[in-house]
């Protein structure tokens, strides 16, 4: 079901003292209870996440996993460890994965499919480059992103994915889609998706925005019709800040 979601991508900060310390920060304010409210600590610390925050209704996820059951792969993490330790839910194809690991749609498939068959929820991101916006065209890339990975996905998969639309000159960089912005893209994977699969899927989907949302722009970014919530990076390692993203919905 389309849900209100504000999902924290904490990458590759917080040792476990400041993970522990962050959930329980978040714990005394108050966050709207019609929102998802999800953080993504690293691996190593997913289990004392998962402690701190099981009296709460935060959910812990994963940043990433391998497409793999097991094996001579060292250094990953596969899905049934995931969920072994609790987690219900991971993020795939994050632009840091796709630019500096060099995963690829046909890895992003596979993950996904692995996800899905695992019974995992996927948050599963995409997003065009700056020269593809300034060359418009970046209808057409997210279309692809889109279609290379997901739409060989069978019509049962859709109700465990969560997409995160995340202009990739927009992460990190101060820079953020315009809501407009935000929103007609949102409308355009809409489309997308009711044409490959149906009208029903498109409309049940949360699409999240990602991309330096802070408290300053979300209360605009979210009231707009097709953007169910977004995906934080920096400044959801700030309490404050992200109790103040997750209550900006009207
Ligand atoms: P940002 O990161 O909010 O720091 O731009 C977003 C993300 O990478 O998911």
């Amino acid at each position: 079901m389309r849900k209100k979601i504000v999902a924290g991508n904490w990458k590759m900060n917080n040792d476990l003292k400041a993970t522990q310390l962050l959930i329980e920060n978040l714990k005394g304010l108050t966050l709207a209870s019609d929102v998802s409210v999800m953080v993504a600590p690293t691996f190593v610390n997913l289990t004392a996440a998962l402690d701190t925050a099981a009296t709460t209704p935060i959910e812990v996820i994963a940043q990433n996993m391998h497409f793999a059951d097991s094996g001579a792969y060292t250094g990953e993490i596969s899905a049934d460890m995931l969920t072994a330790v609790g987690i219900k839910t991971v993020i795939l194809g994050h632009s840091e994965r796709r630019s500096y690991f060099g995963e690829t749609d046909a890895i992003l498939e596979k993950k996904t499919k692995q996800a899905i068959d695992k019974g995992l929820q996927v948050m599963f991101c995409f997003g065009e480059e700056l020269a593809d916006r300034k060359s418009g065209n970046h209808f057409n890339v997210v279309e692809h992103q889109l279609k290379n990975a997901l739409f060989s996905l069978p019509e049962t998969a859709w109700s465990q994915i969560i997409l995160a639309y995340e202009p990739v000159w927009a992460i990190g960089t101060g820079e953020t889609a315009s809501a407009e912005q935000a929103q007609e893209m949102h409308h355009f994977i809409r489309k997308t998706i009711a044409a490959a699969f149906s009208e029903s899927i498109a409309q049940e989907v949360s699409i999240l925005y990602g991309g330096s949302v802070k408290p300053a722009n979300a209360v605009e970014i979210f009231s707009k019709p097709d953007v169910d919530g977004g995906l934080i990076g920096g400044a959801a390692l700030v309490a404050t800040d992200f109790a103040a993203i997750v209550n900006a919905f009207n």
